[in-house]
């Protein structure tokens, strides 16, 4: 058969999900607009900090909300992105930038944005905004303290006049910068120090981290812990996910079969992240504008290779390459592909005496690696990122299909399933 001229993909690994393909989180929207972005809109500045896995969709969420908040409340749009900054300088010059960036998002905050730091926007202006570096770099000690970028952010939201009754600033790409104690201290004046103004700046301040990050920041200045709202991010719910598989399909003017779908939903597990790199595997894989459930179990094999290769190889798999280690980690595996934690009980539980040596090693292993760190109960290990154990899980079927090749298909997963019909 013909294949179809394959369009614009719908799905987007790895960058924030445009607006209209957001799907989901209705209560974590509706939290923030609540007590956050009405709460500005009506004079009281709140401060929010998002948090959840790595990929689970922090940075969407902010995006969206903003949007929202924008649309509906007049908050104008302050986007940071820290990521490689080290210290204050570093947050105050992105937090110029992105106020002069502030225009591009919206047409009746543009002209006054420019007005007011027209100094600051280049000469060439052919697509989007161009930046005078130098004078953002020369203007930007002046941004140091809370009290000069409150005062900065004020002034900024009065040259808006009616076109914006808040600001909704949002701080993501944490890594680096929480590590430096100032970072903290200052964000604790800054929120301190405007909700003791006679008239607050109405604004709300949202940072976006992994749970970890916020914990840096309060080994850092333990008050730190005081000051957020926090609104955390879990797993996508089955409704969720196939929600965004049937609008994303839809949209590539794709059919989705029952069974396919269902495996899309199980294999993604809830991981915004993974979501996007199945579909878009899936999306390429079909030939006929409709996809079954074969080729939807080889976008998943795909998949998982793809997410392993970024994600996961170097950490875990490179650094236990012995054999024993290896199938610790596919009984691993074998306890499924999400929750938080397992016991090592359970992961002894069928080992050879050989292996059953290891596990106390191995399990150190991978708490210096990372991967791991005990949890509350004896025994009990939690994965510092579920997405590592998504993949453990994943590529132990991909592992059966390519190191054991006398394995019966009747006693392997469905995807290793699929692959031996078709490679036999
Ligand atoms: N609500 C959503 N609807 C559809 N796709 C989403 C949604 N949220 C996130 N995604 C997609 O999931 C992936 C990860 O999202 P995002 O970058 O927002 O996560 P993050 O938590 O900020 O990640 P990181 O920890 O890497 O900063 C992206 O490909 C994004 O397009
Ligand atoms: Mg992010």
């Amino acid at each position: 058969m013909a294949s179809r001229e394959k369009g614009k993909s719908p799905f987007h690994p790895g960058q924030p999900i445009p607006a209209e393909l957001f799907v989901g989180r209705k209560l974590q929207i509706d939290r923030i607009l609540q007590r956050g972005a009405a709460q500005v809109a009506a004079g009281k500045p709140v401060a929010m900090f998002v948090q959840g896995e790595y990929g689970i969709g922090k940075s969407s969420i902010a995006n969206y909300a903003q949007r929202v908040a924008e649309q509906k409340y007049k908050l104008l749009r302050v986007s940071v992105n820290l990521g490689g900054a080290k210290d204050i300088e570093d947050l105050a010059g992105r937090v110029l930038e992105a106020v002069v960036r502030a225009g591009e998002t919206n047409v009746s905050t543009a002209e006054r944005v420019k007005g007011w730091l027209g100094k600051y926007v280049g000469k060439q202006q052919l697509l989007g905004l161009t930046l005078n570096l130098e004078a953002l770099k020369a203007d930007t000690p002046s941004l140091s303290t809370p009290g000069q970028m409150l005062a900065f952010l004020r002034e900024t939201l009065v040259r808006m006049g009616d076109a914006a009754g808040g600001v909704f600033l949002v701080l993501d790409e944490l890594n680096g910068i929480v590590n430096n104690p100032h970072f903290a201290h200052f964000i604790k004046g800054f929120v301190e120090e405007n909700a003791m103004a006679t008239t607050p700046l109405p604004l709300l301040l949202m940072l976006c981290g992994v749970e970890e990050r916020r914990r840096a920041m309060i080994q850092c200045h333990p008050p730190i812990d005081r000051i957020f709202d926090i609104v955390e991010i879990e797993k996508m719910d089955r409704g969720e996910m196939k929600e965004f598989f049937e609008r994303s399909f839809r949209e590539a003017d794709m059919a989705v079969d029952a069974k396919a779908m269902d495996a899309l939903i199980t294999y993604s597990a809830g991981f915004p992240k993974i979501m996007h790199v199945v579909g878009d595997e899936a999306y390429y894989l079909d030939q006929d504008g409709t996809l079954d459930y074969t080729e939807a179990m080889d976008a998943v094999v795909s998949a998982a290779e793809e997410v392993g290769r970024k994600y996961v190889d170097q950490q875990v798999y490179k650094a236990l390459r012995s054999l024993d280690y290896q199938s610790i980690l596919q009984k691993i595996a074998g306890l499924g592909p999400s929750g938080d934690s397992f016991f090592k009980r359970d992961v002894a539980d069928g080992l050879t005496p050989a292996e059953l040596k290891k596990l106390g090693n191995f399990l150190q292993r991978m708490k210096k690696l990372n991967v791991i760190r005990s949890g509350d109960s004896a025994g009990e290990y939690v994965f510092n990122v579920q997405m590592v154990r998504l993949y453990i899980w994943l590529k132990s079927f991909v592992k059966v299909l390519t190191a054991v090749p006398t394995v019966s298909p009747d006693s392997l997963p469905p995807v290793a399933k699929v692959k031996s019909k078709r490679n036999a």
